[in-house]
């Protein structure tokens, strides 16, 4: 029987992570709520989990991931982001268990392509901020420790558990949320993302976790939309009538750089036969018809 620990299972991934793998099969590690208390920045505490766990598989998907907290926090974000992830692949090359570590669209974003298209695999890394580029050096640290491993690099997740680094929000429940307020909801119109939910990710990892070689696989939703036609399609899934209000990015002040684009290909996962994402659209109507069942 295979043996899957996740560590960072009470996030909004970890927790659909745990759901994802056969019951007895998988372990939950989170710094509370979990199987086993674990800070990853202790790297005694890490290694006696994986000791005694002896996963064949470990998924690292705790991150300091708010992207203002990690320029104001460089540190910590380094030592979240890459140095425990250095630890977790020695670890996990000692014990032989693969590891697939979670990342994401910011280790792109420094340059674009002129036209723009979506960044593949193979494509050089250029992050502009400190969790991009704390999440850079956690990749490289796993490719030069680990024989086997996944780095899966996502992007605007939201699930049904939110995201507790950007304190229990995520882009769909704050647009619902500022819909109920009754004021205008202005979102970009000049940025695009592929809006992926966590549960369709989450299967998606289970599947790739024994059936892809090892390398790096970008999963997200199929599609790309502007983050103003995501939250139109929020209101419009969610029959709610909003005060939606187009704006430029220029128009928001933020306390770190922003990817210009970081739009991720998600051509190679495609090629694979592996590749079971819907469509963005279809993510977020299932999403919708669970949330309602919740209320
Ligand atoms: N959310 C997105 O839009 C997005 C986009 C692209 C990529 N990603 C990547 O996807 C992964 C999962 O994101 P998510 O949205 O599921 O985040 P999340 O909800 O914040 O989950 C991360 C989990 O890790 C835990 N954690 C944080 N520091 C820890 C530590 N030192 N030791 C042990 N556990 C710790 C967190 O606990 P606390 O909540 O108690 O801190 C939380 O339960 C991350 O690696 C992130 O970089 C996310």
């Amino acid at each position: 029987m295979s043996r899957t620990l996740i560590i960072g299972s009470a996030g909004q991934l970890g927790s659909e992570l745990l759901c994802a793998f056969p019951p007895g099969e998988a372990f939950g590690a989170d710094l509370e709520a979990a199987d086993f208390q674990l800070d990853i920045t202790n790297y005694n505490a890490l290694r006696s989990c994986i000791t005694e766990v002896q996963p064949s598989c470990v998924i690292l998907t705790a991150a300091l991931h708010e992207p203002a907290f990690c320029e104001a926090h460089p540190q910590l974000a380094y030592q979240i982001n890459a140095l425990s992830c250095l630890e977790t692949a020695v670890l996990c090359r000692h014990v032989g268990a693969r590891l697939i570590y979670i990342s994401t669209d910011y280790v792109y974003g420094g340059y674009s392509f002129s036209p723009a298209r979506p960044f593949q695999e193979i494509d050089p890394v250029r992050p502009v901020n400190v969790y991009g580029k704390s999440k850079t050096a956690g990749e490289r640290y796993v490719i030069e420790n680990c024989s086997d491993y996944l780095i899966i690099r996502t992007a605007s997740l939201y699930g049904q558990n939110p995201c507790r680094g950007k304190k229990g929000r995520n882009f769909v429940e704050t647009m619902l949320a500022r819909a109920r307020e009754g004021s205008p909801v202005h979102v970009v119109t000049d940025e695009m993302c592929s809006p992926t939910c966590a549960r369709d990710l989450a299967e998606q990892i289970s599947i790739l976790a024994t059936a892809a070689p090892s390398g790096i696989y970008h999963a997200v939703s199929k599609g790309f939309c502007s983050w103003y036609d995501f939250a139109r399609e929020i209101f419009f899934q969610f029959k709610i009538d909003a005060d939606l209000l187009p704006v430029q990015r220029m128009n928001f002040q933020d306390a770190f750089r922003r990817p210009a684009y970081s739009l991720l290909d998600r051509s190679k996962l495609a090629r694979s036969g592996l590749d079971y994402m819907p469509d963005w659209q279809d993510g977020l109507k299932k999403y919708a018809a669970a949330r309602s069942l919740e209320i």
